[in-house]
């Protein structure tokens, strides 16, 4: 069985959009890992949209399962990883005016003295990239103990053909992965239809997953949530 990282990044949005004190992230990381979740991420932005400094530290001093901090691959978000030590970094690209991780990481030579430093403190390091044969060889000579799939492709396509052709393109990502001796995780734009096509292929040993839970979330506590709210209301 697959392992399922619960990707927490709105509860805080929702929080942020009135700058207050609920609902809180730490809230949501517990009843995950309560139903199954292996692992909670988070994604600390530089313009930290969403997820706070903060709430990285309570959530290092609570999570039980794992912690995986998503963040750019700059000194300042490894500085942040290196005080918090989070169980895996997963080094993603970040612009500032897009409304959500946008297409894979480019890696480049550069990134290996960030890549060591976080090693070196024992935090396992992933790489969120597209499923290019190329970029896995590089994540391989990167030495990362992890690969993470954009999914982001798969997850738009409405035709069947295509949905197909990228099945099998990230098909052959993640045997190429498992040959390189890396963790084949995959993420982004995964949902309750989409999901079944990619546990068939057998072989994703962990998936992150945040919008579709999160969104049904809410339908499925709107009742109850509105039925206590009236039992107030004389
Ligand atoms: N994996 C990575 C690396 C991401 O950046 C994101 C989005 O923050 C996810 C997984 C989760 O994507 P979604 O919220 O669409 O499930």
């Amino acid at each position: 069985m697959a392992l399922l990282g619960v990707n927490i990044d709105h509860i805080a949005t929702i929080r942020q959009a009135r700058r207050g004190i609920e609902p809180e992230p730490l809230h949501a990381a517990l009843i995950a890992e309560q139903n199954g979740a292996d692992q909670i991420t988070v994604h600390l932005r530089e313009d930290r949209r969403h997820i706070q400094d903060r709430d990285l530290e309570i959530l290092r001093q609570t999570v039980q399962t794992r912690l995986n901090l998503e963040m750019a691959a700059i000194q300042t978000m490894v500085d942040i990883a290196l005080r918090i030590k989070p169980d895996t970094v997963t080094l993603v690209p970040e612009r500032r005016e897009e409304l959500t991780t946008e297409g894979g990481l480019k890696l480049l030579n550069d990134h290996r003295d960030l890549i060591r430093q976080l090693q070196n403190t024992g935090i396992e390091v992933s790489v969120f990239i597209e499923p290019d044969p190329e970029m896995i060889k590089s994540a391989a000579k990167l030495g990362v103990q992890a690969v993470e799939m954009h999914t982001g492709k798969y997850s738009n396509l409405t035709d069947s053909k295509e949905i197909a052709k990228e099945i099998e393109r990230l098909h052959q990502g993640a045997l190429l992965i498992a040959k390189l001796g890396m963790r084949i995780v995959a993420g982004h734009g995964l949902n309750y239809h989409n999901i079944t096509s990619l546990t068939d292929l057998n072989c994703i040993e962990e998936y992150n997953i945040g919008h579709s839970i999160v969104s049904r979330a809410v339908f499925t506590g709107l009742a109850e949530a509105v039925y206590t709210m009236k039992q107030l209301i004389w």
